[in-house]
């Protein structure tokens, strides 16, 4: 998407100097920099302290490291440890272990002196795929978004509410619950988004919010607790929300609140919709409460909130006091029952396996 006048996407290869830059998230909204990843090692601390963040660009960062550590080293022993190190990053996100098995397999099935070649494409075209697969969520997307536009007042706006940054930022391009949204501005759509600002790294008042400045889109940011209110008043017409892995039952597992927010959304009627890249699906687990991995993340995430000071410095402030320590579960899982629907790049799905398996039929023998 734009950031001024420029086109970007969160992650590229930039041709003049054949190095990987990213965006670094940590400072947005209040500084946009652009940084290099060089080695291996940089690639691991961009995903484990969340330079980058989100389930798709988790994945295409580490394909990119893949490819970065193949220039160096292309022997198996190097591949498997970068695999194991890398994996080792972030647990939840699924789109991790999705994009460097996708890497190993290329790369494996190939001689050393291939290997540096094939991962630099095979990495460009995880990404290029990425992008094309959420722009087709956004075109499902829509349908549902005009669905609930005809039956509102004329000039009364669609409210969406959303939950931690689903955007362009976590994705390559478009993002996923926000890949609608954008293709409902440009069909002329009426809409306003309800941002969650999605404590205790603002994912929402940070990133999201920044992402519908820079897209003109009417947008509200609300506490993590003012929701289920709105819904009760009539409010929210949707709720549409990421997910870093569905299981082939059709639970997800999303950022940490998201499960409060579908509980509101059935007691309130409001439909609750995934959007989902199937990359995102892990068909070999059905029960996430079970069985998806939580990560459980510095408490000083908790205890200290970052921003701008009046005097426009940026920094992180302590909000408890001395020697409170912060509990941090990252991620929760909201039951298949309380999803209204999985938004996919194939169409819309019932959260069940039915459901997925009727847009998937080739992981029947898996799931
Ligand atoms: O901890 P983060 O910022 O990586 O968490 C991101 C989310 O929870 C997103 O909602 C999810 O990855 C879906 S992104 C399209």
């Amino acid at each position: 998407m734009k950031v001024g006048d420029k086109h970007y996407r969160s992650i590229w290869l930039d041709t003049s100097t054949d190095e990987v830059n990213i965006i670094d998230q940590r400072w947005l909204p209040h500084e946009f920099r652009v940084v290099t990843l060089k080695s291996l090692d940089d690639f691991a601390t961009a995903i484990r302290d969340m330079w980058v963040r989100g389930a798709p660009l988790i994945g295409a960062t580490a394909a990119y490291g893949i490819a970065e550590l193949m220039r160096r080293d292309p022997s198996d022993k190097a591949l498997n440890e970068a695999y194991d190190f890398l994996h080792a990053t972030r647990p939840t996100a699924i789109n991790l272990r999705w994009a460097l098995d996708a890497m190993s397999s290329t790369l494996s099935a190939l001689p050393e002196n291939q290997r540096q070649e094939a991962a630099f494409k095979k990495a460009a075209e995880i990404c290029d795929d990425d992008v094309e697969t959420n722009r087709m969520i956004g075109v499902h997307g829509l349908e549902i978004i005009k669905k609930i536009a005809a039956t509102k007042k004329p000039g009364e706006p669609v409210n969406i509410l959303t939950h931690c940054n689903a955007g362009w930022l976590a994705t390559v391009d478009w993002g996923t619950a926000t890949s609608p949204m954008y293709h409902a501005m440009e069909a002329g759509i009426n809409i306003h988004i309800w941002v969650d600002e999605t404590r205790p790294r603002n994912q929402g008042a940070q990133l999201t919010s920044w992402e519908m400045v820079g897209n003109d889109i009417p947008h509200h940011l609300i506490v993590d607790n003012a929701g289920g209110h709105l819904m009760q008043h009539g409010q929210v017409d949707a709720v549409i929300v990421g997910t870093d892995r569905t299981t082939s039952h059709g639970d997800v597992c999303n950022k940490i609140g998201t499960y409060l927010k579908a509980l509101a959304a059935k007691d309130n009627n409001v439909p609750f919709y995934v959007a989902l890249p199937s990359s995102t699906i892990d068909w070999t687990i059905g029960d996430g409460l079970k069985e998806i991995p939580i990560e459980e993340r510095n408490g000083q995430e908790v205890t200290h909130i970052y921003g701008k000071l009046e005097n426009g410095e940026n920094t992180f402030v302590q909000i408890s006091p001395d020697g409170t320590p912060g509990g941090n579960p990252a991620f929760d899982v909201t039951p298949a029952h309380l999803v209204t629907g999985l938004i996919t790049e194939r169409g819309v799905a019932d959260a069940s396996k039915e459901g997925l398996l009727a847009l998937f039929p080739e992981q029947k023998s898996v799931a």
